[in-house]
């Protein structure tokens, strides 16, 4: 017994010595990328958890990882999914295809804003440290022009609910939740080489017909010149995603923490006054015969009822009400219990349900921790340890992959990859 304890905790530490490696190795001076070949740039919500596990390592380059990120900032507070630092041909579409005036290159869209919620974390791990305070107050009013930016630009009517742009705004790229809206939206006629699909077994990747959207999107902005008035008008893909509204609400609150150090009682109120808005919009999400929350389709104004994970990031976001947290944990507990390994990102009873395919069923890493964490903050300590102890195992058995079967355990997509360590270091074998 204890000698199985004692080579538990061998096994342990090497992987944590192995997860340090993998941030290292994907250091490309300054900036992570998320995994060579497949990702070579630095992109948004993968840096901001990057961060986060750097920070149990080494909180001075966690600073940096930040840094480079906002070093892609617009003027008008939009923070890039992608910054292209050093430009590579091995990604499609590069820099050219987004066409944004920017310097250094980056995309035009954004990604979950995490960045308030790893600087809190990174502080916390610095201890008294007065560099550490000082690059908090420096990030402090870009983390606070980027949260205006999305008030301003994805929320102008003022509902409290921001509308995501582009399926990869949400970060959830192929999930079944935008199959409708992106079906109503037109495909591109130009002609393009997809280089995942050259590294990365296609059956686990999006379809072709999402890429021909996806491309016509970004052809589309560039067109209207990324004017964020003109675009928000003029798409056909508009979406209050209620992964990306639930992650914001979370990053404001720690924003809102930030500002008590950093911040004026001007910005303090402005920030309060919108996260009872966020509260609001949130509930108007909730479907209660189906006792879920399901993102809306802002153009044809429907919900999409669709049992994604996403339903549950409201646990992570700082949802107050305790018997709508309570459901969705019964409901999360019944989709684990129908796989070897949790949580999915799909419901596995449901026919969409795809185990290999990206953001079809298979689970991350990064969920697992969201979601962990935010089943602990509503106490539901027994299904936060079996997602802890479930991707604990999926990186035992398979390494630490981009995402992994939950039925049978099998890694897929990218490897050796940077937030697979990041939850590892930052979360699950801490
Ligand atoms: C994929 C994922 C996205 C992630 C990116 C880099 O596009 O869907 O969430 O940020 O890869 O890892």
């Amino acid at each position: 017994m204890e000698a199985d304890q004692a080579a538990r905790q061998d096994d342990l530490r090497a992987l944590r010595a192995r997860a340090v490696e993998i941030l290292r190795t994907n250091d490309r001076g300054g900036y992570t990328v998320p995994t060579d070949g497949l990702y070579p740039f630095q992109w948004n919500w993968d840096s901001a958890f990057c961060a986060m596990g750097i920070a149990t390592f080494d909180v001075d380059r966690a600073w940096t990882e930040l840094e480079s990120l906002y070093a892609g900032q617009w003027d008008n507070g939009l923070l890039p999914h992608i910054v292209f630092h050093h430009v590579v041909d091995s990604y499609y579409p590069g820099p050219d295809v987004w066409g944004a005036q920017h310097e250094p290159r980056t995309s035009g869209i954004s990604q979950p804003p995490l960045t308030a919620t790893a600087a809190r974390f990174i502080l916390a791990r610095a201890g008294d440290d007065p560099t550490s305070e000082a690059r908090a107050a420096a990030l402090y009013p870009k983390i606070l022009a980027l949260h205006d930016w999305w008030a301003r630009e994805r929320d102008p009517g003022g509902t409290g609910l921001v509308g995501v742009l582009h399926p990869w705004e949400s970060g959830a790229d192929n999930s079944p939740m935008w199959d409708e809206p992106l079906r109503a939206t037109p495909a591109t006629s130009t002609k393009f080489a997809r280089r995942d699909v050259a590294m990365v077994d296609a059956a686990m990747r999006p379809h072709q017909w999402e890429y021909e959207r996806y491309i016509h999107l970004v052809e589309l902005y560039r067109g209207l010149k990324w004017d964020g008035a003109r675009i928000w008008a003029e798409t056909p893909f508009k979406v209050a995603d209620v992964g990306l509204n639930a992650i914001l609400m979370r990053d404001e609150q720690d924003l809102l923490a930030l500002a008590q150090r950093f911040g004026s009682p001007g910005d303090r109120g402005r920030l309060r006054a919108r996260a009872e808005r966020r509260q609001e919009g949130l509930e108007t999400l909730w479907d209660g015969q189906a006792g879920s929350y399901f993102s809306r389709d802002l153009v044809s104004g429907r919900a999409l009822k669709i049992a994604s994970h996403a339903g549950f990031l409201p646990l992570w976001g700082g949802l107050e009400n305790t018997d709508r947290a309570d459901r969705l944990a019964a409901e999360l507990g019944r989709w684990v219990a129908q796989c070897r390994y949790g949580a999915p990102t799909m419901s596995p009873d449901d026919p969409l349900f795809d185990q290999k395919r990206y953001w079809r069923g298979p689970v991350w890493g990064i969920v697992n921790w969201m979601l962990g964490d935010g089943l602990a903050r509503h106490g539901h300590d027994d299904l936060a340890r079996r997602l802890r102890a479930d991707f604990r195992a999926l990186v035992m058995r398979s390494g630490f992959r981009e995402y992994f079967d939950p039925l049978t355990g099998d890694g897929l997509g990218g490897e050796v990859f940077s937030w697979a360590a990041a939850t590892a270091l930052a979360w699950a074998f801490d």
